[in-house]
């Protein structure tokens, strides 16, 4: 596992729901009709097709900005608003919550993402629920993962640790996604081209590029990511 992933699983204090996580991260498999669904490899999962960490290791990235973030909520519950928050619940919760994403994409021959015939019929997040389910998890972790779409989703976050894991989610897909539109939008204005498929990476060097050296300073940055190619 990734060392940044490692350090954050680590901070789940329960022995035993660390095991868990630990398991839904390195083998996010499901059982339907006798047929056990695999996927893609975490490193090769991105956490969008188009919205936001549309790359392969994207889900990677996101599960470790996410529980970052998750955990600077707590902080601020705790220390701002003297709250109190359960954060092995939270941990637990933000880390797994996309952990099925792998059994939804496909990788087309054009290295394009696309949906798998499982993920025609199954959503990420209904599936990791009932996988959750089936490994045992606590009703709070389940909870939290059920929620974290937020209003958009099967239930609203009922719970604080729910709250923060659908804010962590949602703030990190925010700020990837938004970057990753700018710097296409700053593609199209300034090149008159279309980027293709950007890391998150390549996104912020273009829209820093942008601020503070105009277009000219797009048109390097894009000639310096086709040159790393
Ligand atoms: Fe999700
Ligand atoms: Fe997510």
């Amino acid at each position: 596992m990734r060392k940044e992933l490692k350090n954050l699983v680590d901070k789940i204090k329960d022995q035993r729901l660390r095991k868990k996580v630990v398991d839904v991260i390195e083998n996010p498999t499901i059982k339907i009709e006798k047929i056990k669904y695999k996927g893609l490899s975490l490193e090769a999962t991105p956490a969008g097709k188009t919205r936001h960490h549309a790359y392969s290791e994207g889900l990677i990235q996101h599960m470790i900005a996410s529980s970052t973030i998750a955990l600077s909520l707590c902080d601020i519950v705790e220390k701002v608003y003297h709250g109190r928050v359960n954060r092995d619940i939270v941990l637990a919760s933000t880390l797994v919550h996309d952990s099925m994403k792998p059994l939804t994409y496909a990788v087309e021959e054009n290295g394009s993402f696309e949906v798998s015939p499982l993920g025609e019929k199954m959503d990420h997040l209904t599936l990791i629920v009932s996988e959750l389910i089936r490994r045992d998890f606590s009703l709070d972790v389940i909870h939290a993962v059920t929620a974290h779409h937020g209003r958009a989703g099967p239930i609203s976050p009922r719970t604080i640790e729910a709250l923060i894991c659908f804010l962590a989610d949602s703030t990190d897909a925010t700020l990837n996604g938004e970057t990753l539109n700018a710097a296409r939008f700053l593609m199209r204005d300034c090149l008159r081209e279309e980027a293709g498929q950007l890391t998150a990476e390549q996104a912020f060097a273009i829209v820093y590029a942008k601020q503070t050296k105009g277009c000219e300073g797009v048109k390097e940055e894009f000639k310096r990511i086709r040159n790393k190619e």
